[in-house]
């Protein structure tokens, strides 16, 4: 988490690197600041919140200079307090930092031995201080952070500037993410592409254990044993126009609203719309011989991965597991023969997940992952990628990232029922062309948005909410409850209708809403009657279901939200969005922040 920038130039340093901040926002809103150099000397501000706070701080109390570095925060050692905010300095050195430094207590304790001073709780600034020592020592910047580098322990990014040091800044890469963007006459180090893509779309990715001396002119990159190495500069797809908000108030709703773009351009990858089939790239194993597929994601990844389990055991009668990454890469799962690992990531840099596919890779397994970045570390250490081609994704709440990630799966699914020949043809056929109406749909149901609305008005006043589903529903309504909690702050649980009556039957009384996902399909009957349990105890029932549903169980429902007929099979993609809207329009009606819920961040590279 956290977001960090750099800039090296000759105009003035600070409108680049808050608009940088600004873009790394989704990384974290616990503090922020920037540090520069001003007539060799290093000045900064720091401002707890949001980088609007930080900006009020800058409107008051400017900072010139041509060359710095800026820092957004998620707090993990120490407090979001001012003390705490990056960048962390002092006379000779300032420094950002991503990640986290494990063995910072004992370089600490070795550091104030020596009479160092430290002034902040966080591991972070074990870092300047490290590098300031040697600087006293009379190595050169360069030297100093090469040296620095090999006594940390964990994962982190890094950029620094020197005292006295107009022509140059540092950059180094250990696990979490780093990008040198190519200027004229200029330079920038950025958490991701995005947060350079009002700059350039010249990037330089950094490999694992590189660091990079960057001046106005260029860079120069070091790898692991501080070698000169060439890393390739890319072109990147981003401009400022997928990134802004547009007219949409949050970017939770325009995201939402890019839906049926989103799953259409990832569909368009993957299917022959002429003979009605999904065309996968040529993949390093044999999709045959699987013997069986292993999903490991977090959060709402995790979820698309959930959902991904019933289309491969009923379509392709294909064994497969999932695990939420965090659980399953201290497991020391065995991993049979034949097996493959799929990860799921929006970011793909989640570094549960990355740890997960290390240590699936470490059992010889073939490693496929689905993601949304395609330069981020779990694309680049796969073995194969299947895109979602969402774009980016910039609300902290996972939406189109979902529903395209649905959609991949979904095709990987028929892919292998049909090399499996576990489904007819006839039938394989009917569920693509289910998949290729899928954006029409998913832009017919975005109709429901003012209905949805006028529920969110009576759900905000709610302390607790139970959603229910069943089958490949059952995630949808874990996704609910996990849209709601993150973003409304309500207390939520997602369940499997029919696990209701073993226990969170006992929470329904007349104050609880219980959101049911139950399109019309093999499941509903069995569903229609856990919403007659509900009712028969007082409950509130919410009924997401099509114009068929509503009228057989709609009646005594508190409210419904009907949806367009789908096919079973790509329902789960259908009600994302009521489940979406329904979390969205009650943070507004609560009017908290919907697209950077407080305590989290969009990506998660901490443990
Ligand atoms: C979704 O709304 C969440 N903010 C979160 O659960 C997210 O899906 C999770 O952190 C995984 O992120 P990733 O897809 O980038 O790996």
């Amino acid at each position: 988490m956290c977001g960090i920038v750099g800039f090296i130039g000759s105009r003035p340093a600070v409108p680049v690197l808050m608009e940088g901040l600004r873009r790394l926002e989704y990384r974290g809103y616990d503090s922020a600041g920037v540090a520069t150099l001003i007539n060799g000397a290093i000045d900064r501000r720091r401002a707890v919140g949001k980088v609007s706070s930080l900006q009020e701080l800058l409107d008051r109390q400017p900072l010139e200079g041509t060359i710095g570095i800026g820092h957004t925060r998620w707090a993990t050692h120490g407090s979001p307090s001012e003390l705490n905010a990056h960048p962390h300095a002092n006379e000779r050195v300032a420094l950002v930092h991503n990640g986290i430094i494990e063995n910072h207590q004992l370089l600490r304790a070795e550091l104030e031995a020596k009479g160092h001073v430290f002034t902040s709780q966080t591991d972070s600034e074990v870092i300047a201080h490290l590098v300031s020592d040697l600087l006293d020592r009379q190595f050169s910047p360069q030297n100093a952070v090469a040296a620095a580098l090999k006594r940390l322990e964990g994962v982190f990014a890094i950029v620094l500037v020197f005292a006295g040091r107009h022509d140059l800044v540092i950059g180094a890469k250990r696990g979490s993410p780093l990008a040198v963007g190519v200027g004229d006459g200029e330079m920038y180090l950025g958490s991701d592409a995005l947060a350079l893509a009002h700059l350039t779309d010249r990037i330089i990715y950094l490999e694992e254990g590189d660091w990079v001396e960057v001046s106005c002119q260029g860079c120069v990159v070091h790898d692991v044993n501080d070698q000169p190495v060439v890393r390739q500069m890319q072109h990147t797809a981003f401009s400022g126009a997928l990134i802004g908000k547009g007219d949409y108030r949050h970017y939770m709703l325009k995201e939402i609203c890019e839906q049926p773009m989103a799953i259409g351009e990832t569909l368009s990858s993957l299917v022959d719309p002429v003979n009605a089939q999904v065309v996968l790239p040529e993949l390093p194993f044999d999709l045959a011989t699987v013997s069986r597929f292993t999903f490991c994601a977090c959060g709402t990844a995790f979820l698309a991965a959930a959902v991904a389990k019933y289309w491969f055991e009923q379509l392709a009668r294909q064994p497969v597991e999932i695990d939420i990454a965090s659980e399953f890469r201290y497991r020391e799962a065995p991993m049979p023969n034949g097996g493959v690992g799929v990860f799921v990531s929006q970011s793909g840099e989640t570094i549960d997940t990355l740890s997960a596919l290390r240590y699936v890779r470490t059992q010889g397994q073939p490693v496929l992952s689905i993601v949304n970045v395609p330069e981020s570390a779990i694309a680049r250490e796969s073995d194969c990628v299947l895109p979602t081609l969402a774009g980016p994704e910039i609300g902290v709440a996972s939406t189109k990232a979902f529903t395209t990630q649905l959609t991949v799966l979904a095709c990987l699914a028929l892919a292998v029922a049909r090399t499996r020949k576990t489904t007819s043809p006839e039938e394989l056929e009917r569920l693509t062309l289910a998949l290729i109406s899928l954006p029409k749909l998913i832009d017919d149901t975005l109709l429901i948005d003012g209905a949805v609305r006028n529920v969110a008005a009576s759900l905000a006043g709610s302390r607790d909410a139970l959603y229910l589903g069943r089958g490949s529903l059952y995630p949808i309504a874990m996704e609910g409850a996990l849209k709601l909690k993150e973003l409304t702050y309500i207390h939520a649980e997602g369940y499997a209708a029919g696990e209701m009556k073993h226990g969170p039957i006992a929470l329904i009384d007349e104050q609880m809403p219980v959101i049911v996902c139950a399109p019309v399909g093999p499941l509903f009957e069995k569903t229609a009657a856990n919403v007659q349990e509900v009712l028969a105890r007082g409950g509130r029932i919410i009924l997401v279901s099509d114009r068929v549903g509503i009228e057989k169980i709609g009646r005594d429902a508190e409210a419904v939200i009907e949806v367009p007929p789908a096919d079973n099979f790509i329902a789960p993609m259908v009600y994302s969005i009521p489940v979406q809207l329904l979390a969205y329009h009650t943070a507004v009606f609560k009017g908290t922040d919907v697209d950077q819920p407080r305590n989290l961040a969009k990506s998660v590279t901490v443990e």
